[in-house]
């Protein structure tokens, strides 16, 4: 008799918390210090690292970092401890390795996962169009039609005049055009240079400043941030806009609708997704990484769940001067592979 669990039967993004908190700590270090790589390099150790104590068989169908040649976890890798649940995961060490490097805010360690085979891997598609609300307004949205008839609608649906519904959108200059339409409206607009998963967390959990997202970003991080959503039962739709040409004629090539519109269930397949993210750099909802003149270092992650709309946050004081026995062996806590992680590399 096959009694191998296939399916997750419990909450593994309160696993995968441990793992985004150590990739953060390790990261953290490097906090406006001017230098991506090495703060990617720390996150993704550590993340590797953490990744071998969960229990499940993972693969990653999404190792961000691809797009600019960056250390990663790639695609394909295989993770866990080998026991237990089979899952899908997308990883992103650092989202917003420039917010890290220049010491800006949302930077954020990201880790989602499903039941193995639903979600989407976005092969050559690197950048989509997204649209992001919380669950109230989740009926209204069409990524077809324009920002500002979006906004009317988001607006009745929230039962609020336009002019108080806060925009985030990434700020880059292929937004120009949608700037203008947003302020032309009337609405207003938070700018972030990166970060479009925490964009797209603070627009689908009401309160915290944020209202929509809108623009183009990566697909990788829509996938991402799509297991979130589903979780806290916001609203989300997706179009790849291919923002190159080589990027362009490779989904032509493939026979890629670039008219399909990519709903949650497209971008992941399955009720049963797990999400953890920790900050790194402060956000307007999470406190990043502190280090504690006592030798602690203190987090705070969002965990959540679609299958029960778990939604946890969680904030973590983990002790570096602290070493103590587990089942006769050394334990670890996030904090302590994160510093040896630090003091190896630097
Ligand atoms: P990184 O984690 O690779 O630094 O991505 C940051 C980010 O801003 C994402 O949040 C966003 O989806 C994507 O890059 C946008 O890409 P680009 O900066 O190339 O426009």
């Amino acid at each position: 008799m096959d009694n191998v669990q296939t399916r997750p039967d419990r909450n593994l993004a309160m696993e995968l918390v441990r793992v985004t908190e150590a990739a953060a700590i390790a990261s953290a270090r490097y906090l406006g210090r001017g230098d991506k790589n090495n703060g990617d390099k720390a996150a993704v150790d550590a993340m590797r690292a953490f990744l071998e104590t969960v229990q499940m068989r993972g693969t990653v169908i999404i190792g961000e970092g691809e797009k600019d040649e960056a250390p990663m976890l790639y695609n394909g890798e295989i993770v866990g401890n080998g026991q237990g649940a089979e899952v899908d995961l997308a990883v992103d060490p650092v989202e917003g390795t420039r917010l890290l490097a220049e010491g800006r805010p949302n930077a954020v360690s990201v880790i989602a996962a499903a039941e193995k085979g639903s979600m989407w891997n976005p092969g050559s598609s690197f950048y989509m169009d997204k649209i992001v609300v919380e669950t109230l307004a989740r009926h209204v949205i069409d990524i077809n039609k324009s920002p500002s008839t979006n906004l009317v609608n988001i607006a009745e649906a929230l039962d609020r005049p336009v002019e108080d519904l806060t925009v985030f959108v990434l700020d880059k200059p292929r937004h120009a055009s949608l700037i203008e339409d947003i302020r032309q409206i009337g609405a207003r607009i938070m700018l972030s240079t990166d970060g479009d998963v925490m964009g797209a967390l603070m627009a689908a959990i009401p309160g915290t400043g944020v209202d929509v997202l809108m623009g183009v970003g990566g697909t990788p991080e829509g996938v991402i941030a799509a297991a979130a959503v589903k979780a806290l039962g916001g609203g989300m739709q997706g179009k790849r806009a291919p923002q190159k040409l080589e990027e362009k004629r490779k989904l032509r090539e493939e026979g890629v609708d670039l008219g399909q519109v990519l709903r949650l269930d497209d971008l992941i397949r399955s009720n049963n997704t797990f999400f953890a993210a920790t900050s790194i750099s402060a956000s307007s909802f999470l406190e990043g990484v502190r280090f504690d003149q006592r030798g602690g270092v203190s987090t705070e992650s969002i965990v959540t769940r679609s299958l029960t709309g778990s939604v946890r946050y969680i904030k973590g004081i983990h002790q570096l001067n602290r070493k103590f026995e587990e089942g006769g062996s050394l334990g670890t806590t996030p904090a302590h592979v994160a510093m040896d992680i630090i003091t190896t590399d630097d």
